[in-house]
This record gives C-alpha cells, structure tokens and sequence, in this order.
C-alpha cells in the first residue's frame, strides 16, 4: 500500500446482506471514507434498499452519509421478483425488528449525486458498485466526462470462468441489467472487475460474525450476524463445501478486499463485453487475446481494457476481513 490517504468512495449497492458485510468493512477501514451510499433495486425494490442503506449507516454510527435512492429497474429488460430467498424479504436476513433511527434520503437521484459528487473533487473518487449497474449507466449519460473525472471504478459482478449464478454463464448482478453492464465495461474509465471467479474462492463462516458480534455487543455487529444467519442457510442449502463450516460467499466484501489490498488479487487485462440478449444473456465476455486478426462489430480495437480478477489469496483477504472488523470502529 503506497497511499495513507483514505480512499473516497461512493457506494453504489442494493442491500442486501453481503452488501451490508461490504458496507461495515469499509465503515471499519481507515483507508476508506465512505462519501456516499446510492443504492439501486437489485436484492431488494429500490425503495427497501434505501430504507437499509439509511438503517446500516444510522446503527454503524454515521447518519451523516448521504444516501439516496437510485434506479428501480433495468433500462430495457423487464424488472424481476427480488430474491427474498436469499437476503430475506427485507434484504437483512428479515429483522424481528428495527429501532428508531432519524437520518433521511438526500432528494437527489443516485445518478446525480455521484455527477455531483465527482464533479466537486475531480479525480478522487473512486465507485464501489456491487448491484446492477443502471446508476453509474444513467450517471454516464448526464456526464459524458464520467470516466475522466473518476479515480477508479470497481464493481462485484460478472464471472469469466467460474460458471455463472443465475445461469450457466450469468452473475446476478450484471444479469439483472445487461445493457446498462455493457455500457459502464465499455465507458472507457479504469474499472477492475471482481467477480465470482474470485468471490468463488472466499468463503464466510457464521462463526466469524459471532465472533465479531460478541467482540463488539452492538447493534451493528448483531444486526449483520442475523443477516449472515439468514445468507448463510441459502449459500450452505447449495454447496456443500460451504455448507460444512454453515458459511456463505463475501460476494460484495471483495470489491472493497481489492481495493484496499490489491496485493492480494491476481488481475487478467482485456476487453469486457456483456450480452445483452438471448439465452447468453449478462455474459461477462472477457478478450484475452492482444489483437483480434478478424474483429467482428462489437468487438473492434478502440473499447476499453478493463482489468479482471481471476485469483484472490483467500486466507489472506478473509484475515484482512476479520483483523479490520475486529478493531474498534464503532462508537459506543
Ligand atoms: C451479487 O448478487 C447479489 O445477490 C449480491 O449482493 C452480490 O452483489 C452476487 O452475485
Ligand atoms: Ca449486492
């Protein structure tokens, strides 16, 4: 790590329990300073995903991060049914209850808060997007000058050899809103995709959100063990190498993993397009080759190489978790 500078962050997320995981390990991090939460449909309606980003922020101890509520469905395909099955009915594993918190939405649609907010700091803020990419497509579109003015771009989503989670070649996220996914890989800014070939590889156990939970006795660190609880029995219902320590996949976590140990990660550079339609729908294509002899349309020499994680040091990254989510970051 060469900077000690935090790393200034708007969180484009849908959550969604793995996105609250991500959301309180960039909350703990002392190189990252969340300026923002824009949150899209996803895991969960748009306007549920709203109500948590302002619940996580409030109990972690910082109403004061602006959030707001973003796009609430895919540009061209039909919206889907959120999968409650998943991240629970209301993205948080179903909490028994909630308590009283008082922050409120900025009015601003998540697309203009992120033109608004890298207008004001050309050049130093970096995108966190970890749900489908409608936000950072619309942002697109109302500043053409995005990619110059955006320090970086990471985003969860998309897979190249891992097989897919919503189809033999799809992830979720980029499955649910292709062509706005296919827009931000070829925006031409730096974006590094992390994906389930790396989130694959990194597998949580409840047990380590008890610990982090018991360490802390907060209604955060209780908040997300439930949720995790909820996660887990999906995750664990599925694989049986997960199943085995009652563990899930940090999906979201990763994105901020690579950003605060990039060490860690082992990056393949080529161009990325999605497919937008048809039975390959939200194909992540990854061209590794440094030429194409005969390109077809689509596939011609000016897009942009965006980089991909292929390989994570998972015992690495899920020390750098819980080291991180063990010191002491929330107020009492
Ligand atoms: C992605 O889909 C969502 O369920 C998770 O929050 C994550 O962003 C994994 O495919
Ligand atoms: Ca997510």
């Amino acid at each position: 790590m060469t900077t000690t500078r935090p790393f200034k962050v708007i969180y484009d997320t849908d959550p969604g329990v793995d996105d609250a995981m991500a959301l309180f390990y960039a909350l703990a991090h002392p190189l990252v300073d969340v300026v923002g939460i824009t949150t899209t449909f996803g895991n969960v309606k748009v306007e549920q995903a709203a109500v948590n980003a302002l619940y996580l922020a409030a109990i972690a101890g910082r109403p004061d991060i602006p959030v707001t509520q973003g796009i609430k469905r895919p540009w061209v395909k039909p919206g889907g049914t959120p999968p409650a099955h998943i991240h629970g009915a209301d993205g948080l594993g179903n909490l028994t209850s909630r308590v009283t918190t008082q922050n409120q939405l900025d009015p601003r649609s998540s697309a203009q808060f992120i033109v608004d907010m890298v207008r004001a700091s050309p050049g130093e803020i970096t995108l966190v997007a970890v749900g489908p990419l409608g936000n950072l497509a619309l942002a697109l579109k109302l500043e053409p000058d995005l990619p110059k003015l955006v320090r970086e771009v990471i985003i969860m989503g998309g897979t190249i050899t891992e097989p897919g989670n919503v189809s033999p070649v799809a992830e979720a996220n980029i499955w649910g809103d292709p062509h706005a996914a296919d827009q931000v890989f070829t925006a031409g800014w730096k974006l590094t995709m992390v994906g389930l070939d790396v989130t694959h590889q990194v597998i949580m156990s409840v047990a380590q959100f008890k610990t982090i939970a018991d360490k802390h006795q907060h209604i955060a660190t209780d908040t997300l063990h439930h949720a995790v609880g909820f996660y887990a029995n999906f995750y664990s219902g599925l694989y049986p190498h997960v199943a085995k320590i009652h563990g899930c996949f940090g999906h979201d976590v990763l994105a901020f993993l690579y950003l605060t140990n990039p060490e860690h990660f082992t990056l393949a550079h080529g161009r990325v397009r999605v497919a937008t339609e048809g039975i390959g729908q939200g194909q992540t294509m990854l061209d590794r080759r440094p030429t194409l002899g005969y390109a077809q349309r689509g596939w011609d020499a000016d897009k942009a190489t965006p980089q991909v994680c292929m390989q994570v040091d998972a015992q690495a990254v899920g020390q750098v978790f819980q080291d991180t989510m063990m010191a002491d970051w929330l107020a009492r």
